[in-house]
């Protein structure tokens, strides 16, 4: 498919599945030769990080573990800059090297906030691992440790990122056609 419809907006390909399986098998290498021997705790964003978190988590070749947490903040197109827990995570992050999965960094609002939350609990090491970053719409100093992929300022869907809903289930990433 080279373009699809949600709800009121077309969207047009923009990287297609091959490409993000490349750049999440290097991901998943760095990490794995970085966090040998420390067990490392995934805590997958949801739902934006899902498919990511999925396909990255079992190219993990060294022991690991894995909690959810559910955040959210867009609405339609727009970050909406306040972030609401949905639902929290259980697992104990004292100690433990820490790699946070999330889908997108967009203005950074969301990722600052589980940054700094989780840093409260004392982490040996805390981690950022993400699908895609959008430099130019950065707001707060943030930056990931493994990125797949960088990406101009544009709303995207696909690979576990919607449109109010809809498109997570496409498994390349689509841009909205201007
Ligand atoms: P931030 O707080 O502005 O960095 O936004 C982060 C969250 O907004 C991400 O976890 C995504 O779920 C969502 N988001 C940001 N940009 C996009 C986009 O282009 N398409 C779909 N969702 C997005
Ligand atoms: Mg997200």
């Amino acid at each position: 498919m080279t373009e699809v419809q949600l709800k009121d907006k077309r969207f047009e390909l923009f990287i297609p599945e091959k490409i993000i399986t490349k750049e999440i098998k290097r991901v998943a290498k760095e990490i794995s030769r970085d966090m040998q021997e420390k067990n490392p705790l995934f805590i997958c964003v949801l739902n934006g990080a899902f498919m990511f978190a999925s396909d990255l988590i079992k190219r993990i070749d060294i022991p690991c573990e894995v909690g959810f947490i559910r955040l959210r903040s867009y609405q339609g197109e727009q970050s909406s800059g306040a972030v609401k827990e949905v639902q929290g995570f259980v697992e104990n992050v004292e100690n433990r090297h820490v790699v946070v999965i999330e889908d997108i960094i967009d203005t950074g609002h969301t990722m600052s906030y589980l940054i700094n939350k989780l840093h409260v609990e004392n982490p040996a090491i805390l981690k950022i691992a993400c699908l895609l970053f959008k430099p130019a719409a950065l707001e707060i100093d943030i930056n990931p440790d493994y990125c797949a992929l960088e990406i101009p300022n544009d709303f995207i869907v696909g690979y576990g990122l919607d449109y109010n809903g809809s498109g997570r289930n496409l498994k390349d990433i689509y841009k909205i056609k201007s």
